[in-house]
């Protein structure tokens, strides 16, 4: 399984968009590493997936408080929760805990399945919102 940037996923803040494009091409990474069955690798983008996504999930956590945006708790412990889950996987790496091909797999299905519904879904409600009060969006 890998995840690849479409339209589909656009959600129509362009700030936005165009973080989640280097989000999805950082997740693929991963999921190449995977594939490949080299541990290095995997810790490598695993490293590089976090890195991004505490930066992107920052700028989005702005934008939504900028904007008294009415769902952010429940947002925000979305990206709380994914952030723990890539700390776990981190963690694991770093501690050198042997991982199996199986294993590996279903944290890649993990991150993938978790990225497109939250931004298909829970992103896109931001943008149908906040583009609903008409006003200049606040970045
Ligand atoms: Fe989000």
């Amino acid at each position: 399984m890998t995840v690849q940037w479409s339209d589909d996923l656009a959600i129509g803040i362009g700030i936005i968009d165009d973080q989640h494009k280097k989000l999805v091409e950082r997740i693929a990474s991963f999921s190449r590493a995977v594939e490949s069955g080299d541990r290095n690798r995997m810790e490598d983008t695993v490293n590089y997936l976090i890195g991004y996504a505490i930066q992107h999930f920052g700028a989005e956590e702005l934008i939504m408080i900028r904007n008294c945006y009415d769902q952010f708790r429940e947002h925000r412990d979305e990206h709380s929760w994914f952030i723990k889950e890539v700390f776990d996987l981190h963690r694991r790496f770093a501690e050198g805990e042997e991982m199996t091909r199986e294993s590996a797999e279903a944290l890649r299905d993990m991150l993938v399945n978790w990225t497109l519904d939250h931004i298909s879904v829970k992103d896109k409600r931001i943008a149908e919102t906040l583009n609903s009060f008409g006003g200049p969006l606040r970045k």
